[in-house]
């Protein structure tokens, strides 16, 4: 195992950090990244080392604006149209390579597609600005276990083995959507921070989810993939005695072990920023089981009750 790493205090250190191929996680307005320069092979292969990544997923490019991101994909108009309403921000989407994009085959495991993101963080924007390439990132966490949403949860799910540029608190605390376009078609590959139901009033056409039989599917759709140690229990309108409780809104877990309410005022978006965090809290506690409130399907609650089942499913 290697040794801590000093953390980079700037921007500009990160960003030597990442130019030197070594890997520096950071954060994005969703989740915090574990990052590599897109280019580098050796680097990218890093990323799956350090989270264990059981095979090679292909992964997502951060890049800082347009100019970067036409490099490295081919733009429908359709594509044009989502990348003007919704970048910067938590939309991933997977568009054909560019003929002469200079990514390692590793990024997009030799798919003709590429997923790309310009995040709404505007320090990410920066660092990947310093680097100059596209930084690969996904989600800094070791393979299986929760998605961190602070630099401390970094930390501690790595030991202290990479290091971080702390960006404070994720705004969003879900990954983000990830949209295939084909022609002008859009097909939802995962939920996110992004909901579905705004990108069908943007365009104005259905954006349909893609089934588990889709040609193109997001392999983060892997069942068991946001695994807490504990045993979850879904729609749980109230606990039993033995067992930890995620509330939200007025359903509040009265009697469980312990108790956290992801929004006591019913908020989807407060429930989503503390989703993880919280999963992550109760699994610290005792009780080894926690039982979960019912979370309205509207809105973000699509992207929560798809982190809370992937959760809650059994392990392989
Ligand atoms: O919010 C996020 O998206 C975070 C932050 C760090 O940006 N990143 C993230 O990355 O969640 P990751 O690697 O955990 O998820 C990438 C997902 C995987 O499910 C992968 O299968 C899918 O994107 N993906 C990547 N390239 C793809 C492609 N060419 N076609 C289809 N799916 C792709
Ligand atoms: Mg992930």
């Amino acid at each position: 195992m290697r040794a801590p790493q000093k953390d980079p205090k700037t921007i500009e250190e990160a960003a030597a950090i990442l130019r030197s191929g070594a890997l520096c996680a950071f954060a994005t307005e969703t989740v915090y990244g574990l990052g590599a320069d897109a280019t580098n092979s050796d680097a990218v292969l890093a990323i799956y080392e350090t989270k264990g990544r059981p095979r090679f997923n292909p992964l997502i490019c951060h890049c800082p604006d347009m100019e970067m991101a036409r490099k490295i994909a081919v733009f429908s108009p359709r594509a044009e149209e989502l990348a003007e309403r919704f970048w910067p921000g938590p939309m991933t989407l997977v568009l054909p390579l560019a003929p002469d994009a200079e990514l390692s085959d590793l990024v997009t495991a030799g798919l003709g597609t590429v997923a790309l993101r310009i995040p709404g963080h505007e320090a990410a924007r920066k660092l990947v600005a310093a680097v100059g390439r596209p930084v690969a990132a996904p989600s800094a966490n070791p393979s299986g276990k929760l998605s961190p949403t602070t630099a401390e949860a970094v930390r501690r799910g790595f030991a202290g083995r990479v290091p971080v540029l702390d960006g404070g608190a994720c705004e969003s605390g879900l990954e983000s959507t990830i949209l295939a376009v084909e022609g002008s078609t859009v097909t939802q590959l995962r939920a996110g921070a992004l909901p579905r139901e705004a990108v069908e009033a943007a365009l104005g056409i259905a954006v349909p989810v893609a089934g588990h039989n889709a040609a193109v599917a997001a392999p983060g759709m892997l069942l068991s993939h946001y695994a807490p140690d504990a045993r979850l229990r879904l729609n749980a309108e109230t606990p039993h005695a033995d067992e930890a409780y995620l509330g939200f809104g007025d359903f509040t877990g009265e009697g469980a072990r312990a108790a956290l309410n992801l929004s006591p005022m019913g908020d989807l978006h407060e429930a989503a920023r503390n989703l993880f965090s919280f999963l992550a809290r109760l699994d610290a506690s005792d009780a080894g089981k926690i039982a979960v409130a019912p979370i309205p399907m509207t809105g973000l609650g699509e992207a929560i009750n798809d982190r809370l089942e992937r959760a809650a499913a059994p392990r392989g």
